[in-house]
């Protein structure tokens, strides 16, 4: 099968390289030049594990192109997928969908037989009749359905997630496209992955109340969390007393600064503008991102908590920028406002990320950039661990203690035993575990 994959970016490239490992032939096309040369050289813009290897060794087989002219991979394809952002509009929140429609203007001309158009973008419910519309009115001749198909991938966990995915959601009416969409992900059904065919708008829907979703039950367990160092009890143990049922599960119940990155916060606030346009207000949701917003001075509040409520003077390193660990995407990233109220409170702010620090140069002011950890930590009156990255879990403590002005971890992914750190002489804050709050 011979894949178009419009946008090169966390979705398309990973999507791309997939695709191709499956045996199909992908052109991936970018209106970004120097990512697309990039990509020639052999060099991966972003940080997914595996990635590097996965597209080198299908672009030698040239089963994986990258070009920036649409025009003849779109029209040498049976297959076009649409994977460029789809940022929230400056403003009001709605996804701005100019990159899609643009897309479909562009694939529009370029169709030159019966094609599958594929938003992979995440899209409110809607654009896939407007996608259809402005490739019709582009070109009245072309041949092609317009098909939904979201993508459920992590940041970090890229290829294994669309190796391995939960479910497949197809929505199309058209009985050729569901065909090819078939085909498209034969080796993945055969894998056991279940594919849910359904109408478009349903599709889209899906991945909005999907995410939406996950991103409640991580809202939800902070505010647990919350309580929990209010009554006396350990929010971890109350995340696996509920997540044991199966009818919670046990996904996405880790107490934490607040999620962020690039999709939970955009996506949420679409939904919400979604349903504020329809008359069916997402109140939930408006909740959970009220909630999720305060979550991020709340953490700052905690920090200061260590010096009773006063930062002048002090330093706080920040270990992990980045929103997530295995990836160096800032997007979002809690540690922004997080640094941002510190620094409103008074602080100097020392940062290290394991991968992130090259963007983190892009979206910080008036920080220290370092080396490691430990040069983090140097001088600090404060640690505070923001992104759970594995080379934090074991950071020799006595060297920590005797490095730092005053030693104290503020452990915002309870990555630590709180008996453990407070043995090595730290005054301790974790998150929804009072015993931690040592001071
Ligand atoms: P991204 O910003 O990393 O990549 C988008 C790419 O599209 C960029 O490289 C950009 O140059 C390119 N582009 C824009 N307009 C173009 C055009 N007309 N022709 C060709 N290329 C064009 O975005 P992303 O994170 O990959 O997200 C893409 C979509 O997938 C979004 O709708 C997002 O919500 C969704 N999504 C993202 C993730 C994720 O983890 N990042 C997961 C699931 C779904
Ligand atoms: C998310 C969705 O999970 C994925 O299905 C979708 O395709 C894209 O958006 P991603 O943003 O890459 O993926 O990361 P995810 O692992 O979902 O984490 C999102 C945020 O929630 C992060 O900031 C993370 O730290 C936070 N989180 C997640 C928690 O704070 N606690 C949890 O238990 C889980």
């Amino acid at each position: 099968m011979r894949i178009a994959m419009i946008g090169a970016g966390y979705v398309g490239l990973v999507s791309g390289a997939c695709f191709s490992d499956f045996g199909h032939h992908v052109t991936c096309v970018d209106t970004d030049q120097s990512k697309i040369d990039a990509l020639n050289r052999g060099e991966i813009p972003i940080h997914e594990p595996g990635l590097d290897t996965l597209v080198a060794s299908n672009a030698k087989q040239k089963r994986l192109n990258f070009v920036t002219d649409i025009t003849r991979a779109v029209g040498e394809a049976e297959v076009v997928f649409i994977a460029v952002g789809t940022p929230s509009r400056r403003g009001d929140g709605h996804a701005d969908l100019t990159y899609v429609y643009a897309a479909a203007r562009e694939i529009a001309k370029a169709i030159t037989k019966f094609t599958v158009v594929v938003n992979k973008s995440t899209v409110p419910v809607g654009t896939g009749d407007e996608v259809e519309r402005i490739i019709r009115e582009e070109n009245p001749e072309a041949e092609f359905a317009v098909v939904s198909n979201p993508e459920f991938l992590r940041e970090g966990a890229a290829i294994r997630d669309f190796k391995h995915p939960d479910r497949i959601v197809i929505g199309s009416s058209d009985a050729r496209a569901k065909q090819v969409m078939a085909e498209v992900y034969r080796p993945l059904h055969l894998n056991t992955s279940p594919i849910l065919y359904t109408d478009r708008r349903t599709a889209e829907l899906t991945k909005y109340a999907a995410n939406s979703f996950l991103a409640t039950k991580v809202a939800f367990i902070n505010e647990i969390a919350d309580l929990a160092e209010k009554v006396g009890a350990n929010v971890q143990e109350v995340a696996r007393g509920i997540g044991l049922d199966n009818r919670i599960g046990a996904k996405f119940l880790h107490a934490g600064p607040g999620y962020g990155g690039s999709c939970f916060p955009k996506d949420t606030l679409a939904l919400i503008k979604t349903g504020q346009d329809f008359e069916a207000p997402l109140r939930i949701v408006e909740t959970v991102v009220a909630v999720n917003d305060q979550r991020k001075r709340a953490m700052a509040r905690k920090v200061a908590h260590a010096f009773g409520g006063n930062l002048r003077g002090k330093t706080i390193a920040i270990l992990g920028v980045t929103f997530k660990p295995n990836t160096d995407d800032m997007r979002d990233a809690p540690s922004i406002p997080l640094i941002t109220a510190l620094q409103d409170m008074g602080a100097e702010i020392r940062v290290y990320d394991p991968v992130g620090m090259e963007q983190a140069r892009k979206v910080f002011e008036n920080v220290t950039f370092c080396d490691s950890a430990y040069d983090c930590a140097r001088g600090s009156h404060a640690v505070t661990i923001v992104t759970e990255w594995e080379q934090f879990r074991a950071l020799d403590l006595k060297e920590m203690a005797a490095i730092m002005a005053c030693p104290v971890i503020v452990d915002l992914r309870n990555i630590y035993a709180p008996d453990e750190v407070v043995r090595n002489g730290f005054l301790y804050s974790g998150v929804g575990r009072p015993q931690s709050v040592a001071y």
